[in-house]
């Protein structure tokens, strides 16, 4: 790449919609080792394309650290599918002061223009949108990430329903930390790994979990165990969003990893909405399957290995 040139890209942008990334540095919190939006010197991006996520507040406030890490001038495109933010982009660039043109393709709105001298409103999205510590949890947490500022009530039921777990075990999809915070009363347990594609959710969990057991890493369930193996137990709550959009698969391929992570006789403790079919899931790869708490519309399952 021209050693002038500084391209970004958050999140990936439809094939279809055929926008050039090449060379382009990964800044998404979604995508495990991309560099962090919030950590680039300012007006130093050339250009960027960037899939605007779907919650108000942590679009605008990844627009606005966009804004920030752009050059004067510097083109952007910013897009996002209509009912996931796409219908509100051209509002919030325009309270930004950017001029642009909007256009739409295969369900996106598609925002293309240059970053204005002067942006407004930048710090006040930035600080809307930034990581604090929520009084009602006792957590960091940070718009934008699950139930970010209350206690899932799936969670809740977990937490409840959970015995005192021992041994080696996973917190898959660990979020801000709260599932980790129970199992860590037990001290029978020796050791705890917590995962989550989020580098938002990882950076939480570190300041959340401040215990010499855990362990606190940042990578994508869908490629493997991240190693681990044997564990006498995992804890999870699946996901069955993907950047807002519903995706029932994650929840299946997290199963699948704990079921490849735990010992013989380890267990998975796994909360889900009622409605959610994972006793078809877990069945086949494990070797029983039961329902220990329901209450809320959810569901506690302890799936024996
Ligand atoms: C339903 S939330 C549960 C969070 C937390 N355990 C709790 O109970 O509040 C699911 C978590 O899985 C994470 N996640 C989604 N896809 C993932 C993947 N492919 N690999 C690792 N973590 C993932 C999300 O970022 C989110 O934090």
């Amino acid at each position: 790449m021209d050693a002038a040139r500084r391209r970004g890209v958050y999140g990936s942008p439809a094939e279809g919609l055929q926008l050039d990334v090449a060379e382009a540095m990964q800044l998404s919190p979604l995508v495990p080792g991309a560099d962090a939006l919030e950590g680039l010197t300012a007006e130093s991006l050339t250009d960027l394309v960037m899939v605007a996520p779907p919650g108000t507040t942590e679009r605008r406030y990844a627009l606005a650290l966009a804004l920030q890490a752009l050059a004067p001038e510097a083109p952007f495109t910013v897009l996002a599918p209509k009912d996931k933010g796409g219908s509100r982009l051209a509002h919030e660039l325009d309270a930004f002061g950017c001029a642009f043109e909007e256009s739409g393709k295969r369900h996106h709105r598609i925002c293309t223009g240059r970053r204005p001298v002067r942006p407004e409103g930048l710090g006040a999205a930035i600080a809307a949108g930034a990581p604090r510590r929520v009084g009602a949890l006792g957590l960091w947490s940070q718009p934008g990430l699950f139930s970010w500022d209350r206690l899932d009530p799936g969670s809740a039921l977990l937490i409840e329903t959970l015995p005192p777990l021992a041994g080696k075990g996973g917190d898959f999809g660990c979020g801000i930390g709260v599932l980790a915070h129970a199992v860590l009363r037990s001290p029978k347990v020796k050791a705890l790994t917590l995962i989550d594609i989020d580098s938002r959710a990882v950076e939480a969990a570190r300041r959340n979990v401040d215990d010499p057991r855990a362990e606190i890493r940042w990578a994508d369930l869908r490629a493997g165990t991240a190693g681990l193996a044997n564990l006498d137990f995992v804890v999870m709550n699946p996901p069955f969003h993907q950047g807002g959009i519903e995706d029932q698969g994650l929840g299946r391929g997290f199963v699948a990893t704990a079921a490849k992570a735990l010992r013989r006789g380890g267990v998975l403790w796994l909360t889900a909405n009622r409605h959610l079919p994972y006793e078809s899931v877990l069945k086949p790869l494990f070797a029983r399957v039961e329902t220990r708490a329901e209450g809320r519309g959810f569901k506690v399952l302890a799936a024996h290995r």
